[in-house]
């Protein structure tokens, strides 16, 4: 279960910076009416993670091809993947060693991601491999991200020279019908997912794209979409004030950005398992909430570790920041300080080095609320797939229900579609979309070249 702690948001605990409970329930109908014009996106085929997570066949597909693909003796699955075709399994990949406590899985493969085409950790990783022994997993639901396509050549040259039937080596995550792996694809035999139409990439935690990997990790899939199932339909069966604060979560965001200045929202982990989901949370906070020139930054941290970085910062810097931290109640494996008698010390003996975590949360809490600065807490038992798959669903939920009440369409993400477009116009492929900027793109160029 995830619990929510709203109290040093309100003006009850921080005064003139706080937030007024009524000025919450006054968001009511729009609540109302984000979730209604959501479940018409979901009717409509426009949101589909509501549904995807439901989706029986990909669990089947993923299972067969899995059967398929490491019966052969493979060890290591090498992920390939941007953004959202990435960063989900990599903050399952993460989580899950607080399930297995690092050890390999039932299914024992290694999985490593390229989530970049930084020549040098590419060619550490191969340079690390076995090649016959490993599977190259290309995920790009456009099924043409330069970074993704380009990484396939260099795979595919090195396994034509050296893999006898390596075609078995590989495996695509894609789109059902179009862009390039799909037809390569069909065309080869290579073996193929499907990632639905309907489902973006950040939110594709819910598709092959993350599942395929997490299976291979030892993750129980089917338990992490019964989390997720779990939540949507216990969210969606209440009012939106009817002991449903996720609705609160996305509500306290909103009025501190829109009405209070905080331009500024830091989803502050406490526990280094939760790091990678602070990656994963931030890129879908920031793509899909990022456009028509609304939306708060979001600047993930970590405690207790970031207290000595950024909380100078948070304390006394600019009044624009709102905290949201996310916590344990059980860390699972734990450690008990003996203070071998140092008086100074007394304070710590005896207690678990969990217990001294939350303390330094606390105390990190009340010392924001002194300051008068907002901060709200999410707390999760424990890390295992089921509350992993309510966490995910969770903030999904939150950041499209944000986006309704920023007004604006949390679903898409134009802003990199024309950065990707650009790159590839510079690399020489012609795009007639960009005709009617092609002046100022030159202008832009050449003053890149000029010295400063
Ligand atoms: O969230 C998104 O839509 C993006 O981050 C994409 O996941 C990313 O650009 C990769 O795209 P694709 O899966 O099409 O290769």
């Amino acid at each position: 279960m995830i619990e929510f702690n709203f109290k040093y948001v309100l003006d009850s605990a921080i005064e003139e910076n706080g937030i007024a409970e009524s000025e919450i329930r006054a968001l009511e109908r729009e609540l109302v009416q984000a979730r209604k014009n959501l479940n018409g996106l979901r009717v409509n085929g426009g949101a589909g993670f509501y549904d995807e997570i439901s989706n029986l066949g990909m669990i089947k597909d993923i299972k067969e091809v899995s059967g398929k693909l490491f019966s052969k003796g493979i060890e290591t699955l090498y992920v390939f993947g941007m953004g959202g075709s990435s960063l989900g399994a990599v903050f399952l990949k993460e989580a899950m060693g607080a399930i297995t406590g690092g050890r390999k899985s039932g299914r024992n493969i290694d999985v490593v991601f390229s989530e970049n085409i930084d020549p040098g950790p590419i060619k550490r990783n191969i340079d690390n491999m076995d090649l016959e022994k490993t599977l190259f997993c290309f995920v790009s639901k456009s099924a043409d991200t330069i970074e993704v396509v380009a990484q396939f050549f260099i795979v595919k040259e090195m396994l034509e020279k050296s893999v006898k039937n390596y075609k078995n080596n590989l495996l695509f995550i894609t789109d059902k019908k179009s862009g390039f792996l799909r037809l390569y694809a069909d065309e080869n035999g290579i073996a193929v997912l499907d990632i639905a139409k309907n489902v973006g990439g950040r939110y594709s935690i819910v598709t092959a794209g993350t599942l395929f990997p997490a299976y291979a990790m030892g993750l129980d899939i089917e338990k992490f979409l019964s989390g997720a199932i779990s939540y949507r339909d216990d969210i969606l069966s209440k009012g939106v004030f009817e002991n449903n604060p996720v609705y609160t979560f996305a509500s306290a965001i909103y009025l501190f950005y829109a009405k209070k200045r905080r331009n500024i929202f830091v989803p502050f982990v406490y526990g280094d398992y939760l790091k990678e989901f602070s990656r994963w949370f931030r890129q879908l906070f920031a793509e899909s909430l990022g456009k028509e020139l609304v939306s708060p930054t979001p600047v993930p941290a970590a405690g207790a570790t970031d207290q000595h970085s950024q909380l100078q910062l948070y304390m006394q810097g600019p009044q624009d920041k709102l905290i949201g931290f996310f916590c344990l109640k059980d860390f699972g494996s734990d450690f008990t300080v003996n203070s071998n008698g140092f008086k100074e010390f007394d304070y710590l003996n005896k207690k678990k080095l969990s217990e001294i975590l939350k303390n330094e949360l606390k105390g990190v809490e009340l010392a924001l609320a002194i300051n008068k600065r907002p901060s709200f807490r999410i707390t999760l038992d424990k890390i295992d797939e089921f509350s992993l798959g309510e966490l995910s669903f969770m903030s999904m939920e939150a950041v499209a229900v944000l986006g309704m009440l920023l007004k604006i369409n949390p679903f898409d993400q134009p802003g990199v579609e024309k950065g990707k477009k650009f790159a590839y116009l510079l690399m020489g492929r012609k795009d007639e979309s960009l005709s009617a900027e092609s002046d100022e793109l030159k202008r832009l160029d050449k003053i890149a070249d000029m010295p400063y």
